[in-house]
């Protein structure tokens, strides 16, 4: 059933977020609906480390600050009772959908959807061209929502952490050939690019897709890499005719965890993921012993056991959708 909108009565139903004086009580809600999850879900969406103080929440909701663009919210009795956030992303026609929240008092009455499709009408107006979503796998309630609006489940990524302090070495399994993991060299990061989106789609990527130069290093890069504490390093494994067919990536900045990128090009599957992952956890035994972060398709059964091998825990996993407007 959707609530038809009352235009009138400026205090019930659907509106867009007012930021003067929306604030407080949408932050009260987000705190009612997710709770603890919600510190989880706001570094996600800042892309800061689990963790984030709920307080930073006001960054998210501050358009000065944020990625903010709009959103909508529900009145019942003066109150607000459902809050939709949308986030415009680098690129002008790709928005994203975030703080889907409905007061439990209020749910089963439309008022989701009819939000929902109050964003997807906004975006339309805007010539936006798609509206991407992250879900907890087994939120079927929400999941049922979104594929009755037309979301398409892109894949889904599962989030790994360990301590570094508590990784195990990976050695060799008895029939492995040996493999060479050498740093990437610095004139083809295209083909780090290449094989890292052959491997994962971009939209699987979350809040940006990744970027086309996100592999590469230039010395301005190191430079301010150095200024900011921050450290950028690729491991690669080549086939025949020196193919790029797999990489690891290792990134890190003072504060935050490790954050490890493991891709193996699905031609060599099953062959590269363990001397790669081994080659991330001897890196990491070297640098200062932090959290350890990977995010990784969660249908990658081979990888997803040699995780737990290595002594990483799954923190959640996380359903990605996508809503086409181009067609
Ligand atoms: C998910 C949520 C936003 C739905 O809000 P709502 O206002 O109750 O949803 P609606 O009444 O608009 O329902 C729309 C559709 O969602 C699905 N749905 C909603 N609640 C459901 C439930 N408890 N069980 C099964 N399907 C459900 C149904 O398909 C429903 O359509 P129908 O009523 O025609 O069957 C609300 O339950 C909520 O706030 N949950 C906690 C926060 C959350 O999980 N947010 C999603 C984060 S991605």
């Amino acid at each position: 059933m959707v609530i038809t909108v009352p235009d009138t009565r400026a205090n019930e139903g659907l509106r867009p977020i007012d930021m003067a004086r929306d604030v407080p009580q949408i932050v009260e809600l987000l705190k009612l609906v997710f709770g603890e999850a919600l510190e989880f879900d706001e570094g996600q969406l800042l892309g800061d480390d689990v963790g984030a103080p709920i307080s930073t929440l006001f960054y998210r909701l501050n358009p000065a600050t944020s990625r903010l663009t709009n959103g909508f919210v529900w009145l019942a009795e003066g109150r607000i009772v459902g809050n939709v956030t949308l986030l415009s992303t680098k690129a002008w026609d790709r928005y994203l959908v975030a703080n889907v929240a409905v007061h439990p008092t209020y749910r089963r009455r439309g008022i989701a959807r009819a939000m929902m499709q109050a964003v997807t009408s906004h975006v339309r107006t805007r010539g936006g061209r798609a509206i991407l979503l992250q879900v907890v796998k087994d939120n079927f309630s929400a999941i049922d929502l979104y594929d009755s609006l037309g979301y398409v489940r892109v894949g889904d990524m599962t989030t790994w952490y360990s301590a570094a302090s508590r990784l195990r070495r990976l050695e060799p399994a008895d029939n492995d050939p040996a493999i060479d993991v050498r740093p990437l060299p610095g004139n083809r990061w295209r083909d780090a690019y290449a094989l890292d989106t052959a491997c994962v789609p971009a939209d699987l990527n979350w809040p940006e897709p990744l970027r086309a130069d996100a592999y590469r290093q230039t010395l301005w890069q190191r430079f301010g890499d150095m200024m900011n504490s921050r450290a950028l390093e690729t491991w690669v494994a080549t086939g025949a005719g020196e193919r790029l067919t797999g990489l690891m990536s290792l990134s890190s900045q003072w504060g935050r965890s490790h954050w490890v990128v493991l891709r193996v090009h699905p031609d060599y599957a099953g062959l590269l993921e363990r001397p790669l992952l081994a080659k991330a956890i001897r890196r990491l035994q070297q640098l200062p012993r932090r959290n350890v972060r990977i995010d990784h398709p969660d249908e990658d059964i081979a990888t997803n056991t040699l995780l737990a091998e290595a002594n990483f825990a799954a923190q959640r996993t996380l359903t990605h959708m996508r809503l086409d407007l181009s067609r």
